[in-house]
């Protein structure tokens, strides 16, 4: 493992390991550099020059030492431009100045760039409450545009049944391209044309229908990539959060659902947790609609709450009964199982999280369903 060193960032010292990248080193420190087109799982490419940062390093004398100054510290040479920091690996001394005056200049001018074609339609686009790019037009944006011309449009275009692309949005930062090649190992997009024209889509235009398809849409830091099953059905912050573990299949992803009322309405992958670090299948991601569907059966298992007491019920196949110590146990069915009550999970009540609904255990199929109570 590579030795320590010592980088500050605004004033700020942290000691990371030799070779991260300027971004992350400020992440350590526990400030904010934005980024668009460098991603955890992706070599860094510096497509989008949004993490423009002012980048110094020690002065040198003659014996390899850094040259102190008439405060004892280390002389700094500033870079004469700007650098990318998530392209940008750290030294040992090296300085790093993210919010000076240059260092913001330098970022709204990327800015300006990327909203030469951009349309802004925040009110309309599905990415509106978590996009970083509405976040920093905010922030770094002008509020008028020294653009006269008309800006270049593309036709949206539904890449298949789940994927809809909107050209104009896209800020051409090709994460989508390359987590789809270098992740996902399904070549399945590209980007047509060039310069100003270039338009991320897929080989002829053909519909999407990757094992994994999705990801895409999720690494998307915009909304030129947006699910078309979640289009238009909710904003972010209607959405309550849970962390829950996909049904499909017995490898058992890490998925966080955002749920509306009793509805789930979308499922995303959850960053460094669980068994799929992130990525899902698309049964994993777009399956969850059966929950909903009026003709699913149910009720798959009746719990009495009485007050704040649940009593045990049998269901088909388990059995649900609360502990005294305010867990709730789950247990598969003797008479189904054959093996006698073992018990399946344990859980504290609150996190039947969907109100009065709560998770059921299928032990015979390997499945698990959330039933209406
Ligand atoms: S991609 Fe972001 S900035 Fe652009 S219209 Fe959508 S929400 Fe607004
Ligand atoms: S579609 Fe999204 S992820 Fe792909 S290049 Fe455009 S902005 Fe980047
Ligand atoms: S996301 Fe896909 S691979 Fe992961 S548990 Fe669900 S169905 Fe299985
Ligand atoms: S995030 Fe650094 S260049 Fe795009």
């Amino acid at each position: 493992m590579s030795a320590p060193v010592k980088v500050t960032v605004n004033g700020r010292t942290v000691e990371v390991p030799a070779g991260t990248l300027v971004t992350d080193a400020a992440r350590a420190a526990e400030i904010h550099v934005p980024i668009f087109c460098s991603h955890a799982k992706l070599p860094p490419l510096g497509a989008c020059r949004i993490c423009v940062v002012e980048v110094g390093t020690p002065r040198l004398g003659p014996d390899r030492k850094p040259v102190l100054g008439p405060d004892g510290q280390p002389e700094i040479v500033w870079m004469p431009k700007v650098q990318t920091g998530c392209t940008t690996p750290v030294s040992d001394g090296m300085h790093v100045r993210t919010r000076t005056e240059v260092a913001t200049a330098a970022r709204k001018g990327v800015m300006e760039f990327l909203l030469v074609n951009h349309p802004l339609d925040c009110p309309v686009c599905d990415e509106g409450g978590e996009c970083q790019l509405q976040d920093l037009a905010f922030a770094f944006g002008h509020d008028y545009s020294r653009m006269d011309e008309a800006k270049r449009t593309f036709d949206s275009e539904d890449l298949g049944p789940i994927v809809k692309k909107e050209a104009n949005r896209c800020i051409v930062c090709m994460r989508c391209v390359r987590y789809c090649d270098e992740v996902m190992g399904e070549n399945a997009l590209t980007a047509h044309q060039r310069g100003v024209f270039t338009e991320i889509s897929s080989f002829d235009r053909q519909p999407l229908a990757c094992e994994q398809c999705g990801n895409c849409v999720e690494v998307c830091p915009v909304g030129a990539l947006t699910a078309l099953p979640y289009r238009f059905k909710a904003r972010p912050w209607d959405l309550r959060q849970h962390i829950t573990i996909c049904e499909w299949c017995s490898n058992g992803c890490s998925v966080r659902l955002g749920v509306r009322g009793m509805e789930i309405l979308r499922a995303r992958g959850t960053e460094y947790r669980g068994v799929n670090q992130e990525y899902l299948c698309v049964r994993g991601r777009f399956g969850h609609e059966f929950v909903n569907a009026a003709d699913r059966p149910r009720p798959y298992c009746q719990v009495a709450r009485i007050g704040k007491r649940w009593s045990n019920v049998f269901g088909p196949s388990m059995c649900i009964s609360a502990r005294a110590d305010g867990l709730m146990v789950v247990r598969t069915n003797p008479c189904r199982s054959g093996s006698g009550s073992s018990s399946l999970s344990v859980a504290p009540l609150r996190s039947t999280s969907f109100g009065l609904n709560c998770w059921v255990y299928r032990n015979d199929c390997d499945t698990r369903r959330l039933s209406r109570m």
